[in-house]
Formats: C-alpha cells, structure tokens, sequence
C-alpha cells in the first residue's frame, strides 16, 4: 500500500482526491486538461432517469470567496450514460474507479437510476444526491428530511449490490441526525457536503446574478462549514466519509483528515486552476512530510481509531 492509499467500504483508491459531481461532468474534457489516470477516482455528474436540459443562464456566478450554481442537473439521463459516458471512461481510463452520483426526484426514480448506475463494472460506488426536491412531498429536498433519507438509503442499498454513500445537503439545522438516518438505512459511506444556498444580487439591474435566482455556494467559503459538519458527524460514526467542499490545496486535504474524512472530492478550485485535482494529489506527499504523516492510513486510524 502507498502512502496516500485509502479504502473506501472495500474499495481501494490509489490516491484520496476525486473531481467533485457535476465539476468534471462524465470526464472527456477534464481528460484534456490533465491525466484522469492519475486521479482516485472520478465522481460523474448527478445523473437523473431522464436527460434534463438545465435551468436559464446565466447559471453561475463567482462571489467574494466561493461560486454560486444553478446548473438545475443538466444531465444526458441514465441509458445514455450506461452506453456512452461510462464505456468511454472505461475503454480510455481500465482502471481508474468511478463513482455514480444519482438523483431524482421522486423514490421511484432514485431507486431505478442507481440500479442501473450499478450495472456498470467501471462505476464501483454510489454517491447519492439528495439535495433534489421531492415532488411527491410538495418539493421538500430529500436530505433535509431524516425519515426520508433513512427510507431512501434503505431502498437503495436493497436495489445494488455495490457501496451506497449518501451525498449530505448542508442547508438542515443539524446535520447529525441526518447522517445517522443515512447509516439506519444502511449506508456504506457519507459523502458531505453539497452546495449552500445561497443568492447574489446585481445593483444595476436589481435582479438576482442568476437567473434561476437562487443558487449553490461552492469553494473556499464553504470550506470551515464542511470541516465544522465532518467533525460533528465522526464524533457519531464509523463509517467512510468522503469530504467535499473548498479544498484548494493539500492541506485542505489533510485539514479533512484531522477532521475526520477518508478521502476527499474538489469542485470549485478546477475552475481557476483546471489542474487543481492533480496538483494537490502530487503536493500531498510533500505536505504530508511537513507535518509528520507516514501514510494517510496511519493518519485515519490515528484520528478514528
Ligand atoms: C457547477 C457545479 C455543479 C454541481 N453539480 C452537482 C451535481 O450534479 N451533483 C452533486 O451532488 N453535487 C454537485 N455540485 C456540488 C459539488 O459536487 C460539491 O459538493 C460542492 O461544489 C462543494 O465542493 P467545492 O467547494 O469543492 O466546489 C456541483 C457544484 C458545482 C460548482
């Protein structure tokens, strides 16, 4: 095992740091910028029954310190990704693990999305957004509500065979009990944390800066809310966290780490530095040096036990 080897629920990754969903969409561009080969993994983005054309733009906005996003899941749906999207990622890229993020709107939908999403032997783990409006329940996101994460991770896990991480929304009073809802279910793992909503407005025009008006807030903002919320949800659980949100450098990585995650996804940075993904994977050996850390193994089972 490498020093920066990890598992995620018995998968091994040669290294900790994945593109985030929907930053890296299904791989064929970020593959012109930088090695995919070379990566943890690739997390594809949120992937729905159906193609989805996306909200109006514009759709994203830069902010003081982070990104505001309505993307609105622009997706090419299920049976095109299984046909297209993942047999090149697997003709091009044999060995590089990818994880499936589904999302839907409704338990049906859920359940069929990641049940094909598991078909595909290049797509080794689920990640599930539940950051989407539940139609059936007058719009509530599915991840705010704890019965309803705990029913849709338990219908889930029943329908694949493959690890299940349950990709948290931050915008809840407490994001505790959500994941313990998560784990009751059956989860293999906890992705967190999705975007915080949030909203821009121009002074000219008087209208929001995006025209879905609000918006997700990504990148270095948000980086100590994911910090604080993966501390307080290891404080309760065993089980793998994949922290997201702000990681810019290999020190956010390791800041992760201390904080309890076993490995991590970046968004925002590859939009100022397309190589950011890359970049921090071949700076963390040299981090990793500065402050005494043999192996990020080591690191887990000191800070986990
Ligand atoms: C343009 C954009 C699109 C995104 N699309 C998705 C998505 O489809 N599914 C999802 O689970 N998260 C999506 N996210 C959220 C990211 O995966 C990530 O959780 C969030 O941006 C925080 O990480 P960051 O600060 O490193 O960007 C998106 C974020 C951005 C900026």
């Amino acid at each position: 095992m490498g020093r920066l080897t990890v598992d995620l629920a018995g998968v091994t990754l040669d290294n900790p740091v994945m593109p985030a969903s929907g930053t890296a969409a299904y791989g064929q561009q970020m593959a012109q910028q930088l090695d995919l080969g070379a990566l943890g993994g690739l997390v594809i983005k949120s992937t729905t029954a159906e193609a989805k054309v996306g909200n109006p733009r514009p759709t994203t906005a830069p902010t003081t310190a982070g990104w505001l996003n309505a993307i609105g899941l622009k997706n090419p749906g299920i049976d095109v990704v299984l046909s297209e999207k993942l047999p090149w990622l697997a003709t091009h890229y044999p060995n590089l693990p990818i994880v499936g993020s589904v999302a839907g709107n409704t338990f049906d939908e859920y359940v069929a999305v990641a049940a094909k999403m598991a078909t595909a032997p290049n797509v080794k783990l689920l990640e599930i957004n539940i950051s989407c409006p539940n139609v059936e329940k007058g719009g509530l996101a599915f991840g705010t509500d704890p019965a309803m994460v705990e029913n849709l991770t338990r219908e889930i896990v029943m329908a694949v065979d493959k690890p299940v991480f349950m990709k948290l929304t931050p915008n809840v009073t407490d994001i505790v009990p959500i994941a313990a809802a998560a784990e009751a279910g059956g989860a293999s793992g906890l992705t967190m944390i999705n975007t915080l909503t949030g909203m821009g407005i121009d002074l000219k025009t008087r209208q929001p800066i995006l025209a879905h008006g609000t918006g997700g807030l990504s990148g270095k903002a948000i980086h100590p809310l994911a910090v604080r919320m993966i501390h307080d949800v290891r404080q309760q659980t065993k089980l793998p966290i994949i922290g997201v949100g702000g990681v810019f450098t290999p020190e956010d990585v390791l800041e992760f780490y201390l904080a309890g995650a076993n490995a991590v996804e970046v968004g925002a940075a590859t939009y100022g530095q397309p190589t950011a993904c890359t970049d921090i994977i071949a700076g963390l050996p040299a981090a990793m040096d500065k402050y005494g850390i043999e192996s990020l193994q080591d690191l887990i089972a000191e800070v986990q036990g």
